[in-house]
């Protein structure tokens, strides 16, 4: 198979987001691990809170079509997550959510087919010292009920506010070796759950 491709995206749009940052690393890594990637910023991508009645009077929002496309044209996905009480932040699963929507205009790319038979990993992000851990068993179930392959290796960015240093790698040597494993799992799976 060509070089896979993966898309990496952050679960907060917030200006100064922690999650960003990191995102950056796993973005940094991944492509180290021989992928090309597509770092999405869902701040590009705005979208309501989902409602079915909005979806039945407009259909699908034009950012969450475009997004479905980039989703649809990758091979994994990687998502960094901040924690918003133990779980999943609202961004996220709303905009998980949409997607899994069908457009009955472009249904090829749309609904689960922009998620099934794809690799993805998982990252915690807090500027706590847990890292968000307790966020990836949420959403590692989320991913896995939409149809991925997540991957067993995953990691939680403590003090994410001075992990990244300038160079976007993280700063704690041990952790960056961790976040080189889980890029290198994640392209290896992509490769040959798309081969
Ligand atoms: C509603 C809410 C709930 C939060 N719950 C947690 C939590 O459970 N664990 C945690 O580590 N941080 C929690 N935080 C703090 C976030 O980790 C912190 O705001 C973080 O910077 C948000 O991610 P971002 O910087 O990528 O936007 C919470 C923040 C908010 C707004």
């Amino acid at each position: 198979m060509k070089q896979p491709r993966i898309v990496v995206m952050a679960g907060s749009r917030r200006r100064e987001a922690l999650s960003r940052r990191v995102a950056d690393a796993c973005a940094l890594a991944v492509r180290n691990a021989g992928a090309e990637v597509e770092l999405i910023d869902l701040d590009d991508y705005p979208a309501p809170l989902y409602d079915g009645d909005l979806e039945a009077a407009s259909g699908l929002p034009e950012s969450i079509v475009r997004l479905q496309q980039r989703l649809h044209a990758s091979d994994g996905l990687l998502v960094v997550n901040p924690e918003y009480n133990g779980s999943i932040t609202p961004l996220l699963k709303n905009t998980l959510d949409w997607c899994s929507r069908p457009n009955p205009a472009d249904r090829a790319r749309s609904g689960g087919a922009v998620y099934a038979g794809r690799a993805a990993a998982v990252v915690g992000s807090s500027p706590g010292a847990l890292g968000g851990m307790r966020v990836l068993f949420h959403v590692r179930d989320i991913l896995g009920y939409l149809g991925m392959h997540v991957i067993p290796q995953q990691l939680a960015v403590a003090k994410s506010g001075e992990a990244v240093g300038e160079d976007a790698r993280l700063r704690d040597a041990a952790q960056q070796d961790m976040l080189d494993k889980l890029a290198a799992a994640l392209v290896d799976s992509a490769r040959r759950l798309r081969s």
